[in-house]
């Protein structure tokens, strides 16, 4: 044939390929999320395998090993006990609860690893929403707002470096700026959950922290989350989320889940000068074990070709528990 332009030319070494390779996955670009809870060992989660919910012992030396592979930034999430969950989940505030001392000791021991916290009732909440259910089963906004700075603030004075709403209730990056703002913390960031969708993918993340919305006596509870986080058939709507949650001074936006939704994430990065984060989130996660472990896909291929995915889309950063694998294969291949 005659061909003018062969694309196959700039394919044809590794080295051609990797001098005209648009997007590289570091081991910087990783946020790993960690479960914590109070016992004294480490317990396996059974729906993602390869996850623990940490005793605060095991959550430092996991954190020591992230920063040894290069990762730079984790997310603390607490499984807090049945007997301290309320309807307006204040233990969310406790200065002495799990969070704020899980953040002091692993600043005492890794004092340069970012910690990004979630701000969110639902692990405080005994009917398992983010926010507040009034006694006619709507999840309340503005009462919920105020208990989330208060969150935000007891975690800030903890160490925490990134607060990352992730509850959905409206004006609530404003309102945590202006809490954090008015007790001297104004050098903490926000990474907003700004494109968070009611999703299916959520399921082995709610298991690990046994935080499912639940039935309650007296009340009715919403089975889903749908009157606050977005409607998965919705595009355009993430816009108007990222607009307002710029307005208000997010540092970060976020789009979770990450897989189903590479298109929010693309047409974020078409929108916005902020840094944009994906959450490979917990059923991405857990399928991809799942199918690995019957021997049905690769996981270091699939995973590295997920995460690389993610960027190429337009995400800056990624959350995601393949973390510590993808940092230890990256530095692999050098
Ligand atoms: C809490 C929260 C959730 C996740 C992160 N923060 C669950 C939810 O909104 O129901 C999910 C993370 C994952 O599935 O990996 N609001």
């Amino acid at each position: 044939m005659e061909l003018t332009y062969r694309p196959r030319r700039l394919r044809r070494t590794p080295a051609l390929r990797a001098m005209v390779q648009e997007h590289q996955l570091r081991a910087a670009d990783f946020i790993y999320p960690l479960f914590v809870h109070e016992g004294a060992t480490n317990e396996p989660i059974g729906a993602m395998p390869g996850a623990q919910r940490w005793s605060l012992e095991g959550l430092v030396q996991e954190v020591g090993r992230a920063w040894g592979l290069g990762i730079r930034c984790v997310v603390l999430f607490p499984k807090v006990a049945d007997g301290l969950k309320t309807e307006d989940g204040a233990e969310c505030f406790n200065e002495g609860g799990l969070i704020p001392r899980a953040i002091r000791r692993i600043k005492a021991a890794h004092p340069g690893m970012t910690i990004m916290t979630d701000v969110a009732l639902d692990p405080y909440s005994c009917d398992g929403h983010d926010g507040i259910v009034s006694a006619e089963g709507i999840v309340l906004n503005d009462e919920t707002v105020e208990i989330l700075c208060r969150q935000a603030v007891a975690q800030a004075k903890a160490g925490a470096d990134l607060i990352g709403p992730s509850d959905m209730m409206d004006g609530r990056v404003g309102a945590i700026r202006e809490a954090l703002d008015e007790e001297g913390f104004e050098h903490v960031g926000i990474i907003s959950y700004t494109a968070k969708y009611a999703s299916a993918y959520y399921g082995p993340f709610r298991e690990a922290l046994d935080s499912a919305p639940r039935a309650a006596a007296g009340k009715p509870i919403p089975k889903d989350k749908s009157t606050y986080q977005m409607d998965p058939a919705n595009g355009r709507e993430c816009l108007t989320e990222a607009l307002l949650d710029e307005q208000e001074g997010a540092d970060i936006l976020m789009v979770k889940p990450g897989l189903a939704y590479l298109d929010i994430i693309h047409r974020l990065r078409g929108e916005t000068e902020l840094p944009i984060a994906a959450y490979n989130v917990s059923g991405e996660y857990s399928m991809v074990k799942a199918a690995a472990e019957r021997g049905w896909i690769d996981e270091r291929s699939i995973v590295l070709e997920t995460l690389l995915c993610f960027k190429r889309a337009g995400a800056n950063l990624i959350l995601t528990y393949h973390a510590c694998d993808a940092a230890a294969w990256l530095a692999e291949e050098g």
